[in-house]
């Protein structure tokens, strides 16, 4: 990385593996400051890039340190961090405390050292987070410092990267936006074998549980009639034989109104058609977890639906389900794989020919046409290649889940954990360079053509 040619610089906030700095490096800006609090990080960024990243950015911690130790720059860009904002998290916004008023150390920034041009990046929930209130008062506390501000969601699947990734980019300039236009998305298919590599793969082997439940829903599929179409919502197998109360009543309203004998002597089954004649704790064993929580007196309208869809997809098809409930015991799996995501409509239904993952929601079989989106907060969701598409059944590697972040030059963390982590993390460069090109347009020249900077410090 590198390069002699300097057309514009920038900063790169909240740098992470520097999935900003790979984009800009490309329309030769020169990255001239950076900052990543997680050491690993830092010293990788380093060695990619040769600059010696800032650490915690709260340690900017008033106007004259940010104005003496971050360069004067044309291009700010920020991925700060979205936990706060996303719907995998507690959604705490700008209060949470350690994370989400980051959002105001880059406000800082921009409003001591005023960059032409701004290009930030988060998760797509934060246009809708609270009502919508979050994404107003960005807008508006970018706008108050004079920029022109403009948002929109891309994911790398629209520049023909086999990822599915949505993401939101808040565009700013000084010079107003007039002459800007967001990238047009593609819509060519894409294919998930463009990043495979298929010589001297090394990775994690894929858990013993995780394959027998892989196993068991590709059995479910070969033994699905053709003629049938698959359910388009979630596979719930522990609705298979249910019967226990979930419209007028739930079982914790029964155990409410019945705390010694609950739901016994009522008739009603179980998962898996499971009697209910048994104690207390035994009838929590037997009722599934997303309906035997305490407390939950009434179930939201899309639980109703999905438990009403699952019971009468077993009731019409009990024929070939019975054999294969025989056959595999689902119950004995743990709660998430018992449920399977059909994403394949009308395609062959052999589980190898598609890309997997393992999810809270159940095992997700995908079409091989994307990845789903790289997850930074645990490495049981990196996706799974099929048989058919792989040679064998494995998890893609680090270096092809870079490819997917078009991150695929640089070096990655030593351990794949952290490589994975760090990948889910990143922004797409290609989706950043996109947008940058069409932000930057005019900056993207020699840098006798620019402005001189202002002198600060
Ligand atoms: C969403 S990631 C951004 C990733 C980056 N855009 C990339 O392409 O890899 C947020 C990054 O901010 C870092 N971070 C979080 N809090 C920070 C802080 N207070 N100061 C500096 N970096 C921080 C995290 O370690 C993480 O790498």
């Amino acid at each position: 990385m590198g390069t002699s040619k300097e057309a514009f610089r920038f900063v790169d906030l909240f740098a992470g593996l520097g999935g900003f700095h790979v984009a800009l490096d490309e329309l030769d800006g020169r990255g001239v400051f950076a900052a990543e609090r997680e050491p690993k990080l830092k010293a990788l960024y380093k060695v990619n890039f040769g600059i010696d990243a800032w650490g915690d950015l709260n340690e900017l911690s008033g106007d004259e340190i940010i104005a003496l130790n971050v360069p004067d720059h044309h291009v700010l860009t920020a991925g700060f961090p979205c936990q706060p904002f996303s719907k995998a998290g507690d959604q705490l916004g700008f209060e949470d405390t350690d994370q989400g008023n980051l959002f105001f150390k880059v406000h800082d920034v921009l409003r001591v050292k005023r960059p032409q041009h701004f290009i930030l990046e988060n998760v797509p929930n934060i246009l809708k987070h609270d009502g919508g209130r979050t994404r107003i008062t960005i807008i508006r506390l970018l706008e108050e410092l004079g920029y022109s501000v403009k948002v929109e969601h891309f994911s790398p699947h629209d520049f023909g990267i086999p990822q599915v990734r949505d993401r939101a980019y808040f565009v700013g300039s000084l010079q107003g936006l007039d002459h800007f236009e967001w990238p047009a998305k593609h819509k060519d298919p894409t294919e998930i074998q463009w990043v495979l590599r298929h010589e001297g793969q090394s990775t994690r082997a894929i858990p013993e549980q995780t394959l027998r439940a892989i196993d068991m829903w590709g059995d479910f599929l070969r033994r699905s009639p053709a003629s049938l179409k698959l359910p388009s919502f979630p596979i719930w197998a522990m609705e298979f034989g249910a019967t226990y109360p979930y419209l007028d009543e739930t079982p914790a309203g029964v155990w409410v109104r019945r705390p010694v004998r609950g739901l016994r002597r009522m008739g009603f089954k179980g998962s898996f058609g499971q009697s209910l004649d048994c104690s207390f704790d035994e009838q929590l064993t037997r009722i599934p977890s997303h309906a035997n929580r305490l407390g939950d007196l009434n179930f939201p309208q899309w639980k109703r639906t999905f438990i009403r869809q699952n019971r009468e997809f077993y009731q019409a098809n009990r024929h070939w389900i019975d054999p294969w409930i025989a056959r595999w015991s689902p119950q004995s799996f743990p709660s998430s794989f018992q449920k399977m995501e059909w994403n394949a409509q009308g395609e062959d239904r052999d589980i190898d020919n598609f890309v997997l993952q393992v999810r809270a929601s159940g095992l997700r079989v995908k079409r091989p046409t994307t990845s789903p989106s790289l997850i930074a907060f645990t490495q049981t969701q990196v996706p799974i290649l099929g048989a058919n598409l792989a040679g064998e059944r494995r998890y893609m590697t680090p270096a092809e889940c870079a490819e997917l972040q078009c991150l695929g030059g640089i070096q990655l963390p030593a351990s794949d954990i952290d490589a994975y982590k760090a990948l889910g993390n990143a922004v797409n460069a290609r989706v950043v360079k996109a947008i940058a090109e069409r932000l930057l347009h005019g900056l993207i020249r020699p840098t006798s053509d620019l402005e001189p900077l202002r002198v600060t410090g």
